[in-house]
């Protein structure tokens, strides 16, 4: 067993076990998104990041990835490590400000606003597809081709495969081909207003973790009914 801490509390966890497995053992969230149980780590989004001590040095660090190690201080939550997760939620805004799931990220993380060009991408790289086309479905229909910003998803020789099923799996999965977001914000704004498919109940909000902003704003847009605080 390898024992390290995380956020001053010492866990042990067997060999070959992640910082995200030992966080997750505790019960510490950690935000994840190309990070799916039954796939390969891949660390294309580096949204679980962490802050780790080794010696005198900090770094920052995807948890999904990085191997626990024995004696290792792990930060999971530092000003560091939040400012990098709204940084890189704006990021994947810019590169598909439409993916639900991204701007449910974008609105559990406060990022209101994003400052980069947005590009309306229909990936964001994740590679979760390609992970799930060959691990689970074994067809190996589809890779990534290119480098830096020429870098995306395709079919062998970019041609229509014959080895894809279309089973569905790769859309299945991908958190930008997903249900869009509708809002009538202006490109590049974070309208927090579609983090829950049923809108929550002003009344249940201290449970349920309600990240609507200002409060009430699900149902001006939404039209639900009333609750008995609003009546
Ligand atoms: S969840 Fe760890 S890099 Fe994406």
């Amino acid at each position: 067993m390898l024992e390290l801490s995380i956020n001053g509390i010492d866990v042990q966890v067997e060999e070959g076990s992640t910082i995200l497995d030992a966080a997750r053992f505790l019960g510490i969230d950690i935000p994840t998104l190309c990070h799916v149980e039954g796939l390969t780590p891949y660390g294309a989004c580096r949204l679980c990041v962490v802050e780790i001590n080794k010696g005198e040095q900090a770094r920052l660090v995807s948890s999904c990835t990085y191997p626990a190690e024995h004696g290792l201080q792990v930060w999971t939550h530092t000003r560091r490590v939040v400012e990098a997760r709204k940084m890189l939620i704006e990021l994947l805004l810019a590169m598909c400000p439409s993916s639900k799931t991204v701007q449910d990220l974008a609105s559990a993380h406060n990022v209101q606003k994003v400052r980069f060009k947005v590009d309306y991408s229909d990936c964001i790289l994740c590679g979760l597809c390609v992970r799930m086309c060959n691990e689970q479905m074994d067809a190996r229909a589809i890779g990534f081709i290119n480098r830096g910003k020429d870098r995306r998803i395709t079919t062998p020789f970019d041609v229509k495969s014959d080895i894809c099923r279309t089973c569905g799996a790769c859309m299945y999965i991908c958190p930008a081909c997903e249900l869009r977001c509708q809002g009538p914000h202006p490109p590049g704004d974070v309208c927090g207003g579609c983090l829950n498919v049923e809108p929550v109940c002003l009344e249940e909000e201290e449970q349920k973790m309600c990240f609507m902003d200002p409060c009430g704003w699900c149902y001006k847009e939404t039209g639900r009914r009333k609750t008995e605080k609003e009546k």
